[in-house]
């Protein structure tokens, strides 16, 4: 409803639609109207009195069928919605209300998740994994043809630490048990090795020491792998092949799908192409120790291929980057990852515009927030990490005992995996996140279960009106004398599309969690408030009913969580 103020408002002064969003009041009382506008912004431009504007604005705004009145309160104009006229809108709204055709089917491709072979998912993976899956939801309703990647960290620094380990002191039996925990033991063994090593004063890039006996190990079993060696391929397809397994678990319990899935190392040679080309250019220079880099105006220089001439993590990036594009000819590509690799992507971005790519100006990259625990940061080098699977087991262990506890119905893996994704996703991404048990296991309030909840209880109030005799009345409504709470809800519900559109823009999945609180708030209150079944007022409110289900399903699907009939 606010939407179609603004959208008015604009036509008519000289204000962006944005501004006019910011200016627009709600006022203290429904008796002054719904919104209110204030003019002295305009009086300062115009160089009139407000008043004034207020009364000249008035006069010349059109009738709309959504707008029932306007009045002027000094400078003021206070408008008044046309409830009844919405009220009708949303009665009639179908399965496919909020779905938009902002994108014409335009190819947007979505790189998200990305977890590195060989180390564990851990609580830390969760945003990317989930806001990557919420925008390829949001883009999909928005008519976009939204392209979902994986870019599987199968090679690195970090892989050849683990061959190093694996030839050293793998477990045979252990490995077997239980891969994920192996593998992660012989990582922190390696790290902690090579932490000893560390000298005074010894610098750490990332997680490359320079000079250390046990780094240089790691660099020699990486140009080993490049150079094809058959061994050392061998042990880094049973790593590989382990570590997938143990993604897939955590996908399917997670319900988050991909369009491709596709290791970092089919990059390599592409990247380091582009990486001659660039030094041949002029673009890329040499070191005396023959590691190649790359200088920028306003950016620290990059290094894009190591000293022994093995391709790193951007040399990657560059060659999939450009495969990519000739593979999808998208229209944007959007990057999710932590806060902490945004400079590593701007750097990315300016080396493919200086190679002269310009499908560049189309690459995006959405950053957000540490998952912090207590006080520490998680460092998979130190085992300090709380896995992922566990933490989706856990949280559907609790909704087990809590549908036992409360006597109810309900999915408990649909519960659980609900109440983790939401109390992630009700943050805005530039925010960090503490993550506590006590948090995430907490189903009361705003939570992901309290939404489902409010749905689950619409469908049964349809239910019981489905059994009962009044059914046949409820196909002639007349909408009654509204009730406030009936009004908050119409307009919370009829807010929906707008809502959608702006977390497409803002790529940010918060604004639709936030809303669908929100609704199900207003839904809770209306619940509360207003009889249903048996009422004079019944086959109006069952509409009212059915559209609020629609449209919190709706919402919650855009955030990858599913709603139960009975809970
Ligand atoms: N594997 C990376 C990580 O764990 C994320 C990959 C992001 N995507 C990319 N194209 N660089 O941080």
């Amino acid at each position: 409803m606010k939407q179609i103020i603004i959208d008015l408002l604009a036509k008519y002064i000289k204000l962006k639609k944005e501004e006019i969003e910011k200016l627009i009041e709600i006022p203290p009382n429904s008796e002054m109207g719904d919104y209110a506008f204030p003019c002295f912004v305009l009086s300062k431009k115009e160089k009139k009195a407000p008043n004034a504007i207020a009364e000249h604005l008035a006069n010349k705004l059109p009738k709309t069928k959504e707008i029932e009145k306007i009045e002027i309160k000094g400078p003021y104009l206070n408008f008044f919605v046309n409830k009844r006229y919405f009220a009708e809108e949303i009665i009639k709204l179908n399965s496919n209300f909020g779905k938009l055709n902002l994108g014409k089917g335009k190819k947007i491709v979505i790189d998200f998740s990305g977890p590195n072979i060989g180390k564990p998912m851990h609580i830390g993976h969760i945003r990317s994994t989930i806001l990557g899956d919420s925008l390829m939801r949001i883009h999909n309703f928005s008519g976009y043809n939204p392209i979902g990647i994986n870019y599987l960290g199968d090679i690195g620094l970090h892989i050849g630490k683990l061959i190093v380990a694996y030839e050293l002191w793998l477990d045979k039996d252990a490995l077997k048990k239980d891969p994920i925990a192996e593998l992660l033991r012989l990582y922190v063994k390696f790290c902690s090795k090579e932490k000893t090593e560390v000298q005074e004063g010894q610098e750490e890039a990332g997680e490359e020491f320079k000079n250390n006996e046990w780094t240089n190990k790691a660099r020699e079993k990486l140009k080993l792998l490049e150079l094809g060696d058959k061994k050392t391929h061998k042990i880094w397809q049973e790593i590989i092949s382990h570590s997938k397994k143990g993604f897939d678990r955590v996908y399917t319990m997670m319900n988050v799908n991909f369009n491709e899935t596709t290791g970092q190392s089919l990059f390599s040679i592409k990247g380091k192409t582009e990486v001659f080309n660039a030094l041949k250019k002029g673009i890329a220079k040499r070191e005396s120790d023959g590691a190649i880099y790359i200088e920028f105006d306003n950016l620290p220089k990059k290094y894009v291929l190591r000293s022994n001439s093995t391709a790193s993590y951007i040399t990657q990036d560059i060659g999939a980057a450009i495969e990519r594009y000739k593979k999808y000819k998208f229209d944007k590509m959007i990057y999710v990852t932590d806060f902490r690799q945004e400079l590593h992507f701007n750097q990315l971005f300016q080396i493919l515009k200086k190679l002269g790519y310009d499908f560049s100006d189309k690459l995006v990259h959405v950053g957000f927030g540490t998952v912090n625990f207590g006080k520490e940061i998680m460092a998979t080098r130190q085992g300090k990490v709380i896995l992922l699977e566990d933490v989706l087991k856990k949280t559907i262990d609790k909704s087990q005992q809590e549908i036992k506890k409360r006597k109810t119905k309900g999915n408990a893996e649909i519960i659980g995996v609900g109440a983790i994704k939401y109390s992630f996703l009700k943050n805005d991404p530039v925010k960090d996140v503490n993550f506590s048990w006590e948090h995430s296991l907490n189903f009361e309030g705003d939570s992901g279960p309290y939404l489902q909840y409010s749905y689950a209880r619409a469908s049964s109030i349809i239910r019981k009106s489905e059994k009962s005799k009044l059914k046949s009345k409820s196909k002639n409504y007349n909408i009654p004398e509204l009730t406030s709470q009936e009004i908050s809800l119409i307009k919370k519900i009829s807010e929906f599309p707008e809502v959608v559109e702006k977390a497409e823009k803002q790529l940010n999945p918060s604004i639709i969690a936030n809303y669908s609180f929100q609704l199900a708030q207003s839904f809770n209150e209306f619940y509360h408030s207003c009889k249903v079944i048996g009422d004079d007022c019944e086959a109006f409110r069952l509409k009212l009913v059915n559209a609020f289900r629609t449209t919190i399903k709706n919402s919650l699907y855009l955030l990858g969580i599913e709603v139960m009939e009975e809970m």
